[in-house]
């Protein structure tokens, strides 16, 4: 009787506790970051921007790694579906990036990581819905498949991983970003329903069989057991997710800048250039070779996969234990601190945020065009027909130009299965307006979240926006007026086009 009293209690004070805690961090009287508390320790030597509430770059490469394998046996939180009362939620679109996947380099006399790509609920990490998942990937043949996409395989499925398969992690982690983001939009504010039309769902991809499995599985976790006849996969040729825009020379131009900049960087680490050193030494090749193995790839995947780092095969037994034929976690610490690094000295020369700009344009554009127009129609008939949850599945290399264009910078590098969601509200409707109702967009409010956390008054364009009672969240304006015009001003120029064929000095 006791026990029971005191667990009741025990209850009714976390939820007064939780209650307490949202409100405050929604009225933002304290920094909340559900998702970076676990990490938040560390200090950073230098703030770049002291007001994004992201973690700035941890002084620790390794605890920072973990963050980056983003493992799936913890649980999702997020402040995704969170909103003043009354505001009614309009529309989703959702970038992820694929979930873990197999290195796509190899270290030269060394054994690759030995991972099983096959999918099987009886193997850690599961998922509750990933045997369900399995069977329904087998009537993927009555989905409708945009170009080369359906000759692509639906689940990961070799005993031996192939370059760059999507792992079970993978998977898991996708099912989970799904049902996550399921519990936030379809249960608790109904954004489609049983019935939704095929014209309410956009799913976009690369073709690359990561990108659309990962994008499945969050498909899966969203809609569990979807009814495939309506589902459109398309296909985007770029990583840019450009479409028909990806003509841009000054855009190319940027990327060369900045990638002579991070040679620069890299070059003038000396603990750097002697870590390659050390490494080759061990393993028994030149280091130039090493280099351009790209050894931190598959070294990441030793790290999130809980493997050994590899030695080199050629020892024969004999040989052992000589440490110095094996790759430590003292090496791969010196090469992820470079890249955190080189993060920061990227931010400081801005040459990467010019590039960003041109490069997330054209994603932005057709993110920012569906939401006026969604926004335009939402008290007609016509908003049925429209892509009220959009998907795109995406690379690091897409990610980052867009967190980076979006002033988001301090988000740091994408983790696996990351996730970038705009969401679209409307405010609650106002006595004397409402003649004016459904027109206009003065009542339409947009918010940022990356993995679940809210970073709207991050953005390069909400940044500034005064928050007071009577307009608490975005307005979509903003967002509108950046994507136009506003982005471009970084490069002295009003309009992509511009931008894209002007002279880079
Ligand atoms: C989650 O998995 C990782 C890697 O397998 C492990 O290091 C970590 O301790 C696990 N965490 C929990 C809370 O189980
Ligand atoms: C995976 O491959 C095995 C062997 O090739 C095959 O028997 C099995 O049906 C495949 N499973 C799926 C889900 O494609
Ligand atoms: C941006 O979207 C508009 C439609 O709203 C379209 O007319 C224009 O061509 C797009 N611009 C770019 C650069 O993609
Ligand atoms: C934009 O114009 C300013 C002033 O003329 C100049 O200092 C700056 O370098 C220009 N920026 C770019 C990216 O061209």
């Amino acid at each position: 009787m006791l026990a029971r009293t005191r667990f009741i209690m025990v209850v009714v004070v976390g939820a007064l506790l939780a209650v307490l805690s949202f409100s405050l961090q929604y009225l933002h009287l304290i920094p909340t970051n559900p998702v970076a508390d676990q990490r938040s320790q560390g200090k950073s030597r230098k703030r770049v921007n002291p007001v994004l509430h992201t973690e700035p770059p941890s002084p620790d490469p390794i605890r920072d790694t973990h963050q980056y394998c983003n493992y799936p046996n913890l649980t999702e939180h997020g402040w995704e579906g969170h909103s003043p009362a009354d505001y009614k939620l309009l529309s989703v679109q959702v970038m992820i990036r694929h979930g873990d996947r197999y290195p796509l380099y190899s270290i030269p006399k060394t054994k690759r990581p030995a991972i099983d790509c096959t999918l099987t609920d009886k193997r850690k990490p599961s998922h509750p819905l990933l045997a369900s998942f399995i069977n329904h990937m087998a009537l993927g043949g009555r989905g409708h498949w945009d170009a080369s996409l359906g000759s692509l395989p639906r689940l990961p499925n070799h005993s031996s991983c192939e370059t760059g398969e999507l792992t079970q992690t993978g998977v898991v982690q996708h099912l989970k970003n799904g049902d996550h983001l399921r519990q936030a939009y379809i249960k608790r504010h109904n954004l489609l329903t049983d019935d939704w039309s095929p014209r309410q769902l956009w799913v976009e991809t690369t073709g690359k069989s990561r990108t659309l499995q990962s994008g499945l599985a969050f498909l899966f976790g969203f809609l569990p057991n979807f009814d495939w006849s309506r589902l459109t996969v398309r296909q985007q040729w770029s990583t840019l997710f450009c479409g028909s825009s990806c003509e841009c020379p000054a855009r190319n131009r940027y990327l060369d800048q900045d990638q002579r900049r991070q040679y620069r960087h890299r070059t003038a680490n000396t603990e750097l250039e002697h870590t390659y050193v050390a490494m080759a030494k061990a393993l028994g090749v030149a280091t130039k070779t090493l280099r351009a193995a790209n050894p931190v790839d598959a070294l990441l995947c030793h790290f999130c996969h809980s493997l050994a780092f590899p030695c080199s095969s050629t020892r024969t037994l004999s040989d052992t234990p000589a440490e110095e034929a094996c790759l430590t976690l003292q090496h791969f610490a010196v090469i992820r601190r470079q890249q955190k690094d080189d993060e920061l000295d990227r931010r400081e020369a801005g040459i990467y945020r010019r590039y960003a700009v041109l490069a997330a344009h054209p994603y932005l554009n057709r993110t920012a065009t569906r939401l006026e127009r969604i926004a335009k129609s939402r008290q007609t008939r016509r908003g049925k027909e429209e892509a009220v949850f959009a998907l795109a599945s995406a690379h690091d290399v897409t990610m980052a130009p867009l967190l980076s264009a979006l002033g988001l910078e301090g988000a740091g590098f994408p983790r696996f299965a990351a996730r970038l969601v705009f969401e679209l509200w409307n405010g609650p409707e106002v006595k004397e307006n409402s003649r004016k109702k459904g027109k206009g967009l003065d009542n339409v409010f947009i918010r940022v979240l990356y993995n679940g956390e809210d970073l709207t008054f991050d953005t390069a364009f909400c940044r500034d926006h005064r928050r007071d009672s009577a307009q608490p969240l975005c307005p979509l304006g903003n967002f509108l007026s950046f994507v136009k015009r506003d982005m471009f001003n970084i490069i002295n120029a009003t309009s992509y086009q511009q931008a894209c064929h002007q002279n880079v000095l």
